[in-house]
């Protein structure tokens, strides 16, 4: 269960990052890496995490731009060690399908497993109206966010980031073999005062929603304790009566 969790390094330099790391990898040993502390610490951090007790390593950078683009760098990602990665299914058919490929050639040529591949379908800071008056789309958000979770599926993706309002419709979509990662959770031991998660879930209710991953950051991130905290939600989690996921274990 514990390696269910994702637990967000959105702290702003290596050291700190270390520190989680060492606290709390021997309870929860997946950790996502984002913009933040990628392009402050560069590839290297990867294997600084590793050294420092991470098991797996999720690099959250949602790469968006043309195939060819977007495959290269994909296809660097695979070299330095990545688990999961992100990026936009707006970012189309060719654009994925390309990634994955370029992610295969790149893993098996150095004799190692590729990293996974999880589209982001809307961000959850899109709203509907932002969808109309900004995007000039008339199609609901719900419609958009299946759409796109299921081109993601078409295209080679192993699985989609979702918010846990959304992880029902898509698990129906994608069956049983999708992987589905769910960010905004917040613990019931967490008060979430000046946050600015809205669409948020218990892990218990995401996970019975049907969610493989969960991320969580600042409730673990803000604690005076992390050692402590990090043992609180994993008690939380395997405390409920929950699922088993079809991806249990890996990578
Ligand atoms: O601190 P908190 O638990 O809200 O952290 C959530 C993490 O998940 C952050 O790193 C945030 O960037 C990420 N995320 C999100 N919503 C998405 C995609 C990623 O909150 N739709």
């Amino acid at each position: 269960m514990t390696e269910r969790i994702f637990v967000a390094l959105d702290v702003d330099g290596r050291e700190r990052a270390v520190e989680v790391v060492r606290a709390i990898a021997p309870v929860l040993p997946h950790f996502k890496v984002g913009m933040e502390l990628f392009y402050r610490c560069g590839p290297d951090i990867v294997g600084i995490l590793k050294a420092a007790g991470a098991k797996g390593i999720f690099l959250d950078l949602k790469l968006h731009d043309i195939p060819n683009t977007v495959a290269r760098a994909t296809a660097v990602l695979a070299e330095i060690g990545v688990d999961w990665m992100t990026l936009h299914a707006s970012g189309g058919r060719r654009m994925m399908e390309a990634a994955r490929e370029q992610a295969e050639k790149r893993a098996a040529a150095l004799g190692r497993p590729r990293p996974k591949l999880l589209a982001v379908t809307h961000l959850t800071s899109t709203d509907s109206k932002m969808l109309v008056d900004e995007l000039g789309s008339a199609e609901p958000l719900d419609r958009a966010v299946i759409r796109l979770a299921v081109l993601a599926r078409d295209s080679g993706m192993d699985g989609v980031v979702v918010s846990a309002q959304e992880v029902s419709a898509v698990r129906r979509v994608w069956g049983p073999d999708g992987v589905i990662v769910v960010p905004g959770i917040r613990p019931a031991f967490y008060r979430a005062e000046g946050d600015d998660q809205r669409r948020t879930a218990t892990p218990a209710e995401a996970l019975k929603q049907g969610a493989d991953y969960l991320v969580v950051g600042r409730p673990i991130l803000r604690s005076p304790d992390l050692r402590a905290a990090a043992e609180a939600l994993a008690a939380e989690c395997e405390g409920g009566d929950l699922p088993v996921s079809p991806s249990e274990g890996s990578p």
